[in-house]
């Protein structure tokens, strides 16, 4: 696979709807505790730069997931300590495509932390590729059924630091 010569969501663009969505955010959450819990690890850049806009009593939890390669199960390697009991959590995902990731991550928060709500915010929204429905509260923008790559999101581990979103496609 190689990098594709086209972008599909700029630098300048991401910086926008990422300010939208924490405004938005601000707003919805206004005068409540706010967990943001977010997904390993390409959710990174979209954590650093949504929390630093919402204007809120932010706490943070970190949670690695590995979704199987058969994409049928996913689990949960590693959660930062924090208690999410009685607190509204905002789950902070870099794209949702099949939603076995967040469905897995969704049932067992519930059941097993007892939150006050919960919510997901997702960079990027893959419809076309859905396999279970989920909740996608905070959206930054719908992709097309493409390998999409950049700002966090890998393709084998590469490409994260790019700054724009585009998509890999074969050689
Ligand atoms: P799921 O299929 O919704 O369970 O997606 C699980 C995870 O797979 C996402 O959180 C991403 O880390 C990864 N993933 C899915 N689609 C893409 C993609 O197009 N590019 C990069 N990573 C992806």
């Amino acid at each position: 696979m190689k990098l594709a010569t086209g972008i599909l969501y700029t630098e300048k663009q991401i910086k926008q709807r990422v300010e939208e969505i924490a405004q938005q955010v601000s707003v919805d959450y206004a005068g409540k505790t706010l967990v943001l819990c977010a997904i390993l690890k390409g959710s990174i850049p979209f954590l650093a730069d949504l929390m630093r806009r919402i204007s809120l009593d932010v706490r943070l939890v970190l949670i690695e997931m590995k979704s199987q390669v058969d994409g049928e199960h996913a689990s949960i390697l590693f959660t930062s300590s924090l208690d999410l009991s009685g607190k509204h959590v905002l789950i902070v995902e870099d794209i949702v495509d099949t939603g076995i990731t967040l469905d897995y991550l969704l049932k067992r928060l519930e059941v097993e932390r007892a939150p006050a709500s919960i919510r997901v915010a997702a960079l990027l929204d893959k419809p076309e590729a859905r396999k279970l429905d989920v909740p996608v509260h905070y959206r930054g923008f719908t992709v097309p059924d493409k390998f999409v790559v950049g700002y966090g999101l890998d393709w084998q581990e590469r490409y994260r630091n790019l700054p724009y979103i585009t998509w890999v496609e074969p050689e």
